[in-house]
């Protein structure tokens, strides 16, 4: 017994394993005085006298039991060690006795009378380390020993939600579960998480090694310092579980800051042959026996739940299924030379094509100039605006007014940008476009209240997350890369020329393709799609220069990252409000679309509550 936490988690883990369903834990004098008070079964006077017996347990019938484990404790040395520093007194009743017996341990003796108490068993510790002056001496402040007592009881009553645990402290309730069962309330109750985030259910089953995982985990918009919001457990109990954090860091690599952590709990189920809980002395770490797998199990978990949007309602999916309809209708009845005066005049939405598959390309001041140079020329064949950008892009003299673009991307190679097909696209019900400050942020009315969402960084998850779905699709790659008919040469330092040439794998995963020259130049033949009307060039250099100082083992994810920053529309460029929209539904449609691949939040929500408070502050 290392300190009064210790006596705690062994008492509350005997409750549990005796089938509690409501246990209460009460804290004293600097927290030397521990009373744990259960429902559970109860025992024999004779068995609880046997229990204060070094090496007794009840939860091993034979040596083999030893490796099919599923109670907490198993080694029947807690209770004499807790008498070995305390003066211990038991109360305990079985549920179909008449009374209860009392069994006080102290100094070795062990004596029992019988006694009224109500069915289960009550511990009561006094004096803790009364005996043992060098335990007493490192104690700490009892508000910090209070503080360990909390962290274990929390996990345990996370671990235990159907058992309702009650902590007081001095005379005070610091923590009450409600036994609900419900893994979200009770991570609340016990304190774990704040109430306040948005949680995603994790669940993963790989039959073939037998390896089941559940739990919770926030959205990305919440994260911390520390671990402290992350609770793992292996066949039901809380340990360390490094395996878990790497997986964790893995999925939310691209979702928060580096450095920060998430808010989860996650449970672990496995055959106990295949767990070793012995090689810590208070089973705090445990050893898999197939750590690969479980790893595995663990990271597509987590991973799964985080691409799950929030599910629509009944109603949200009835309306969807409408407005595809519609919107199919109006594809079909679209007529490329309509003429609207009430126009604004750079209302674009351009679809580049390219093979079976579809980039959006939001009209930027480039494609406004573009529209203003054809207009003063006159080149128009009609009045529609849509048609003359996507005209203008896709005759290849026309393209002089890109100058950046006319250096790196010769026009001729840019044919498959088509026209803009699809009809116009509509914000979720309840969404309402209210204004575009500074050219940068998209204020919307929803249905909570107002929404403030950035366009760079939307953009940019958007990109993202399309370009990691083509990595992960097999197949999908080659329908969103951009042939280059003619390619320039690359101008690249030997540093950025090096490193091309080392990571040209995990480039083409991307969509890029090279050729090198016999004097050790460098052309790119292919781009993915998103760079296609960009100046890749730049891109390339910018990608290369990442690459050289990111860590290795996230090399893919950071050029991923890389490209998608680079395609997407920079703050301060002009969109209209149809590319707005088409920008917007764009990203909801996106999973994990709350935060850019950094880990930056794309969107501030100003529920109607809040913005109450804030203009009423108490
Ligand atoms: N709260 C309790 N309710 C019922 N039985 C208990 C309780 N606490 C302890 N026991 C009994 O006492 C035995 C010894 O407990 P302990 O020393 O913690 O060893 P272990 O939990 O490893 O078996 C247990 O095996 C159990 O039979
Ligand atoms: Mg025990």
């Amino acid at each position: 017994m290392e300190r009064p936490s210790s006596v705690v988690k062994e008492l509350v883990e005997n409750a549990i394993d005796a089938g509690a369903t409501s246990i209460s834990i009460s804290v004293s004098e600097g927290c030397r005085t521990i009373s744990v008070a259960d429902n559970g079964h109860g025992m024999q006077p004779e068995d609880a006298i046997l229990a204060f017996q070094r090496h007794a347990t009840s939860k091993l019938s034979c040596a083999d039991d030893l490796w099919r484990l599923t109670s907490l404790g198993f080694r029947g040395e807690a209770l004499p060690s807790i008498a070995s520093v305390a003066r211990v007194t038991c109360y305990t009743r079985l549920h179909d006795s008449a009374s209860g017996f009392r069994i006080d341990a102290y100094e070795g003796k062990i004596t029992s009378t019988e006694t009224g108490c109500s069915p289960g068993t009550t511990m009561e510790v006094v004096d803790l380390f009364y005996n043992v002056p060098a335990r007493l001496k490192f104690l700490k402040k009892a508000s910090t020993e209070f503080a360990h007592i909390q962290e274990i009881v929390q996990s345990l009553a996370i671990a235990y939600p159907h058992v309702a645990i009650t902590v007081e402290h001095e005379g005070n309730i610091q923590m009450r579960t409600s036994g609900s069962g419900e893994l979200a309330l009770v991570a609340k109750e016990a304190k774990l998480f704040t109430g306040n985030e948005s949680l995603l259910e994790v669940n993963n089953h790989d039959v073939t090694h037998g390896v089941k995982v559940k739990g919770l985990v926030a959205k990305p918009v919440h994260f911390r310092g520390d671990r402290k919001a992350i609770l793992t457990m292996v066949n039901n109990r809380p340990v360390r579980c490094p395996l878990t954090y790497k997986a964790l860091e893995y999925a939310y690599s691209d979702l928060i800051p580096r450095g920060r952590h998430p808010f989860a709990v996650i449970s672990i189920e496995l055959d106990p042959q295949h767990v070793d809980v012995n090689i810590h002395p208070t089973k705090k770490e445990i050893k898999y026996s197939q750590g690969n797998e479980v790893y595995l199990t663990v990271q597509r978990a987590i991973v799964t739940a985080l691409r799950t949007l929030p599910r629509p309602t009944f109603a949200e999916q009835q309306q969807q299924q409408q407005q595809q309809q519609q919107q199919q209708q109006q594809q079909q009845d679209f007529h490329p030379i309509e003429t609207s005066e009430h126009q604004p005049a750079v209302a674009v939405s351009l679809i580049v094509e390219s093979r079976s598959a579809q980039a959006d390309v939001y009209e930027t001041q480039d494609a406004q100039i573009a529209y203003a140079r054809l207009e003063q020329g006159g080149q128009q064949d009609g009045n529609d605006r849509r048609s003359f950008v996507a005209e203008s892009l896709s005759r290849p003299r026309q393209l002089g007014f890109r100058d950046r673009l006319a250096h790196n991307l010769p026009a001729a190679n840019i044919p498959e940008i088509a026209e803009a097909s699809k009809a116009p696209r509509e914000l979720p019900d309840g969404w309402r476009l209210l204004a575009y400050l500074k050219n940068t942020y998209f204020l919307i009315e929803s249905e909570q209240g107002l929404e403030i969402v950035e366009q760079h960084i939307a953009h940019e998850r958007t990109i993202y997350e399309r370009l990691l779905a083509a990595q992960s699709e097999p197949g999908r790659l080659t329908e969103l890369t951009q042939h280059l008919l003619i390619s320039a040469p690359l101008r690249l330092s030997a540093e950025q020329s090096s490193c091309l040439k080392e990571n040209q794998e995990v480039l083409a995963k991307l969509g890029f393709e090279f050729e090198h020259t016999a004097d050790g130049g460098s052309l790119c033949t292919q781009v993915p799609l998103e760079l296609a009307h960009k100046n890749y060039e730049a891109a390339i250099q910018e990608l290369l220069d990442q690459l050289i100082t990111c860590d290795h083992a996230n090399i893919i994810l950071e050029a991923t990252k890389s490209v998608a920053c680079q395609s997407a529309v920079k703050n301060g460029m002009t969109l209209s409000e149809d590319s707005i929209i088409s920008l917007l539904c764009d990203w909801l449609a996106t999973p994990r679309n709350d935060t850019c691949p950094h880990g930056r939040p794309v969107r501030m929500s100003f529920s109607m509550d809040k913005l109450f408070q804030m203009f009423h502050p108490a």
